[in-house]
């Protein structure tokens, strides 16, 4: 079950108070596969995608909790010394609120600690609150954020999205 919209109560000020991050654990995969397949800005992976997630990549998945209901997520992928920011989504009634910012934090968190050297990620052009709370937690972090590139369209029927990079200080 994800929190539901009717539960928001608008103008809720410390709504931050009650988000906790945590790593993914099996018993949220539904909660998180529901919020992904109502969520129509993202892939609609299967539950196999989402294990790969899980398996391969345990450091690199959050999930956003209220009132220990699932109200976001964020997976990623590890390659050499790089990662990709997969996925991520928040709850569209808790949209805007610092959710994704914070998961965003997180990811950037351990992937430091993780040793990584190299975030990136691919947004589309029109999808401007993701572009907005990653360049807002790389900025937190002291991170600049730099465009490298488009994907191409992958044969025919994929959308090209740029390609992003954020260059970790590893101390
Ligand atoms: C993208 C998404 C995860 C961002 O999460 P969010 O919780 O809404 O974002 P936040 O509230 O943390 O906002 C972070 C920053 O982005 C800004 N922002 C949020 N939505 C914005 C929008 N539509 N346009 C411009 N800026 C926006 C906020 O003002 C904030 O800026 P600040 O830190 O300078 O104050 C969320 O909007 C979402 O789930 N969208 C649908 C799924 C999706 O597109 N996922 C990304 C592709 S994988």
């Amino acid at each position: 079950m994800i929190e539901s919209d009717v539960n928001v109560q608008a103008g809720s000020v410390d709504l931050m108070s009650q988000i906790e991050i945590v790593l993914f654990k099996e018993e949220y995969a539904n909660s998180v596969l529901e919020l992904m397949h109502s969520t129509p800005e993202v892939d609609h992976h299967t539950d196999y995608t989402l294990w790969q997630a899980a398996y391969f990549d345990p450091g690199l998945f959050f999930v956003a909790l209220k009132n220990n209901l699932v109200v976001g997520y964020l997976f990623g992928r590890n390659s050499h010394d790089s990662v990709l920011l997969w996925q991520f989504a928040v709850s569209k009634a808790y949209q805007g609120s610092g959710i994704g910012k914070k998961l965003v934090s997180a990811f950037i968190l351990s992937a430091k600690t993780q040793q990584y050297r190299k975030i990136f990620t691919t947004i589309t052009k029109e999808n401007n609150a993701s572009k907005a709370a990653i360049y807002s937690a790389a900025k937190q972090h002291g991170l600049l954020v730099s465009e490298v590139g488009e994907t191409s369209n992958f044969g025919g029927k994929m959308k090209p999205e740029k390609i992003f990079k954020i260059d970790l200080k590893i101390s």
